[in-house]
């Protein structure tokens, strides 16, 4: 079995005391902080900005962070998260006006660029970017909020964009409704990195026993 790797996305995380959220999560094995950013105005919900990314590197968060951006506009704040620290940086191609300029943007300050579909977005944005982008991020629901169900006609956008980037360095990064009753699927179908919110924080068992129980999945 591949390498495959977890994010816990924190929307569903404890933001009264997140840094220890983000201390635990990764003491409990998981690989990426998934930091999602949403502007009440592309999507429908409101959450965190560049502060909070300044106060998790200062209290020393140093794991890699995956900003996913569902914002309108989003260059400014592409630079404000590359200035901060972010690793990763994923936008939507609807919330910019010149797609392959914010692709750039990502890539000239160092960081590595996603590109994320929402559930009925085309493929054809990946026609002219394939040679910048890190990474696709397939939504399998649509984005806004937390503990949604996963879309089932999304197993087969997961295999066609697999078929497409084949052996491009390209890692594929499913978000929305992932769990332990699905990742295997979802791994089969050719995903690399699985974002997981509600069902890493909104478990009831511990953070270990819930990373541990994934592992195996994934392993079996
Ligand atoms: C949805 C966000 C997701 C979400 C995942 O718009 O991009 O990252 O927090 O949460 P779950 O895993 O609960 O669907
Ligand atoms: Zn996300």
């Amino acid at each position: 079995m591949k390498n495959i790797l977890i994010a816990a996305s924190i929307l569903s995380a404890n933001f009264a005391y997140l840094g220890k959220e983000i201390k635990d999560v990764l003491k409990a094995g998981v690989d990426i902080i998934h930091f999602d950013v949403m502007d009440n105005h592309y999507v429908p919900n409101l959450t965190i900005g560049p502060l909070v990314l300044k106060s998790l590197r200062d209290y020393g968060i140093k794991c890699i962070i995956d900003v996913h951006l569902m914002t309108k506009p989003v260059d400014d704040l592409i630079i404000k998260f590359a200035k901060l620290g972010a690793d990763i940086i994923t936008l939507h191609p609807e919330s910019s006006y010149h797609l392959d300029k914010s692709i750039s943007l990502i890539k000239n300050y160092g960081c590595k660029a996603g590109l994320a579909l929402n559930p009925s977005t085309s493929l054809c944005y990946l026609d002219y970017l394939f040679d910048k982008l890190d990474i696709i991020l397939i939504m399998s629901v649509n984005p806004g909020f937390e503990g949604q169900k996963f879309l089932n006609h999304i197993y087969d956008k997961i295999i066609k964009v697999k078929q497409i980037i084949k052996k491009k360095k390209i890692l594929l990064e499913v978000d929305g409704g992932v769990n332990i009753n699905n990742i295997k699927k979802i791994v089969i179908a050719g995903a690399d990195i699985l974002v997981m919110g509600s069902a890493i924080f909104k478990h009831s068992f511990s953070y270990y026993e819930t990373i541990k129980n994934i592992k195996l999945k994934l392993n079996t």
